[in-house]
């Protein structure tokens, strides 16, 4: 039986709880603040249907709840586990203080790992005598309806953390992305930047409405990458695969690099996308709408368990 420490009991650290005990895992979970523990205890029982009627979750709401402990200290939390998972703040202070905590309790061998969406782990693990096996797992919001992982490790962390993450997040049916060193946004929010700086670009120079822009993604782009990535989608988009697509396509997009020069997100532009995203749905409709998109995710999920490889 695999046995996890979560740390930190928000909404990233309830979120792995969901993650690793839905995948038959015992997981221990701390927070620095005892009574959110409980509070993420309810938030996860009221998870669990939802996701039982998606399809999504093998085993009983109760039976998947009643491996998630609740645990008094870090040093308890992470006695006897093969893995841990930080959820602490986003500032480097409060994560230096966890992994130095961490790093003196748990046992050599056990892999520390940051969701941080954003700090390196050299930021806050450079002075620990463990400081090998620490490294980013950084997760996509939330994590048990979206699989990947980043997982990024410091310049010194060495190669069987790496590969022991990677094989705790298959076993927790997440699917792990290695980045071979640090890289500022990692290379999830590097793809989306990519993409939106281009999408605010087009907006700007009113080539075409907020609404045909989310279009295009939505209609277009989007249906593919739900189950293949760019580099298969044009490796089938030529009769020769991806290198004849670059022969026939290459040049085009060689010019289109260069017109994507850098362009300031100022308040005008800012301005003008907040007010055609307000047209569309009210702030005060927002919660609706989440509800709405993680139906939409678990049924595409769903989905695409029932399919073959
Ligand atoms: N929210 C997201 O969409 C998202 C996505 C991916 C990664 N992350 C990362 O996950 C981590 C947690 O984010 P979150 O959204 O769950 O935040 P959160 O605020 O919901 O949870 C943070 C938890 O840390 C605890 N805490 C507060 N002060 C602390 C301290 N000084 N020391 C230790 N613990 C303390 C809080 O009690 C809280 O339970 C962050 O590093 C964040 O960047 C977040």
């Amino acid at each position: 039986m695999t046995k996890v420490a979560v740390i930190g009991a928000g909404l990233i650290g309830r979120a792995w709880s969901i993650v690793f005990a839905r995948a038959g895992m015992e997981v221990a979970l701390w927070d620095k603040f005892p009574e959110t523990v409980p509070a993420a205890r309810d938030y996860i029982a009221d998870r669990l249907p939802e996701l039982r009627d998606a399809g999504l979750l093998a085993d009983a709401p109760d039976a998947v709840l009643a491996r998630i402990h609740p645990a008094a200290s870090i040093a308890e939390a992470v006695a006897g586990v093969d893995y841990v998972q930080e959820n602490g703040p986003e500032r480097i202070p409060e994560k230096q203080e966890l992994f130095a905590e961490l790093d003196r309790h748990a046992a050599p061998g056990v892999v520390l790992a940051s969701s941080t969406s954003g700090i390196p782990a050299s930021a806050f693990t450079e002075g620990l005598a463990g400081r090998a096996r620490c490294l980013v797992a950084h997760p996509v919001n939330p994590p048990y309806l979206i699989p990947l992982v980043e997982i990024c490790p410091a310049p010194w962390t060495e190669a069987w953390a790496v590969a022991r993450t990677r094989e705790i997040m298959t076993e927790a049916r997440q699917v792990p992305a290695t980045i071979n060193r640090e890289v500022q946004g990692f290379v999830l929010n590097r793809l989306q930047g990519a993409l939106l700086a281009e999408a605010f670009r087009l907006i700007d120079d009113g080539l075409i409405s907020p609404e045909d822009l989310d279009a295009t993604v939505k209609h277009g782009l989007g249906l593919r990458w739900s189950f293949m990535g760019p580099l298969e989608t044009i490796d089938l988009n030529a009769p020769g695969g991806l290198a004849d697509y670059c022969a026939r396509y290459g040049g085009l997009y060689a010019d289109l690099q260069k017109q994507m020069t850098p362009r300031a997100w100022d308040a005008e532009l800012i301005g003008k996308l907040d007010a055609a995203r307000r047209a569309e749905l009210p702030l005060n409709m927002q919660g609706v709408r989440q509800e709405w998109r993680d139906r939409r995710l678990m049924a595409l999920l769903a989905h695409k368990a029932a399919q073959p490889d």
